[in-house]
């Protein structure tokens, strides 16, 4: 069977929180699908989040048991980069480091299937750069952010860098239909639209609270309010990681060459004093009493 996408196997690069999350609906999808991490413990704690996750899925009537048993047939977990041979498409989704991501492109482009795909999950690094790690392949070289949570949340950012050719944006976005995902295409900008406008929105919020317009907790209450937001904006920050915040207003202070999308004097005390948010236990809000 031909589809416009042409690829029946999926690998995975980084078993984290989106990693995890990309490779459980590549296989609810039905691709065979391989995760790979280099660092213990990784893979098996995704392996038992994605065995917890079917397991509530046929709980709840929404898979049934034969499907979350396919499913996991589909699914192969790794430690070793050797794994990942004869994909069709390796998406990568390790820490938001340029050097550390270039470093696995370049081992991995040569692992993949004729014609096949690299993509990135990064949420600012410019696709145009990390393309360069894989030399005459940056043409099949494309960024697919998806959010967080990947099963639920249903965008793709499909992110066309200087050399990422006209196929190969057509066969990810016909992957990520297949996938259960809107697709919508961007190019490689500092931020790509995502952050681009969803950042200084949240920076803005710090800003507001560092001034005294108003406590952290009636701003939210105001944005989901009056302006429809489903969260509101600190308590955003805090799901995003406020470290994440910051580094993401450093990319477009940087990449775009303007003092204005610099990060708020709060939000980088907050991150100095290792409230990064949900993950640290308290960002802008208090999260250890839950
Ligand atoms: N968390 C979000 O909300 C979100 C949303 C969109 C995009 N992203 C992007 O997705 C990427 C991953 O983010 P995450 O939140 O899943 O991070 P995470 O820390 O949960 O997972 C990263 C995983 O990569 C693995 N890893 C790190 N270095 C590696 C290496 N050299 N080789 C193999 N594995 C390695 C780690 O062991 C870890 O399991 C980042 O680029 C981030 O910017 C994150």
């Amino acid at each position: 069977m031909t589809t416009p996408h042409n690829i029946t196997t999926v690998s995975i690069i980084g078993a984290g929180q989106m990693g995890g999350g990309i490779a459980q609906v590549a296989a609810v999808a039905g691709f065979a699908t391989t995760v790979y991490d280099a660092f213990p413990g990784a893979i098996e704690k995704c392996k038992a989040l994605h065995d917890k996750l079917l397991a509530r899925a046929v709980e709840k009537g929404k898979m049934t048991q034969a499907d979350a048993d396919a499913t996991k047939g589909r699914l192969t977990y790794s430690e070793s980069l050797h794994a990942l041979k004869g994909s069709d498409i390796i998406i990568e989704a390790v820490v938001e480091d340029t050097a550390v991501k270039k470093e696995l492109f370049a081992k991995a482009a040569p692992l993949l299937a004729k014609g096949g795909i690299l993509a990135s999950n990064t949420s600012s690094i410019s696709i145009t750069d990390l393309g360069t790690a894989v030399g005459d392949m940056a043409d099949r070289f494309i960024g697919m952010h998806f959010f967080n949570p990947v099963p639920v949340m249903k965008l793709v950012e499909v992110i066309k860098g200087l050399s990422t050719s006209e196929e190969t944006t057509a066969r990810t976005i016909a992957l990520a239909e297949a996938m259960g995902k809107v697709p919508v295409p961007a190019n490689d900008r500092p931020g790509f639209v995502s952050n681009r406008v969803l950042m200084p929105l949240i920076n803005e919020a710090f800003y507001a609270w560092m001034e005294g317009v108003a406590e952290p907790a009636h701003i939210d209450e105001i944005m989901k309010l009056g302006c429809a937001h489903p969260m509101g904006p600190l308590r955003l920050a805090d799901f995003i990681g406020l470290d994440t915040c910051v580094h993401i207003m450093d990319v477009l202070a940087d990449g775009l060459n303007n003092d204005r999308y610099r990060a708020c004097p709060l939000l980088k005390q907050l991150v100095v004093a290792g409230r990064l948010g949900d993950k640290s236990g308290r960002g802008v809000f208090d999260y250890s009493k839950k």
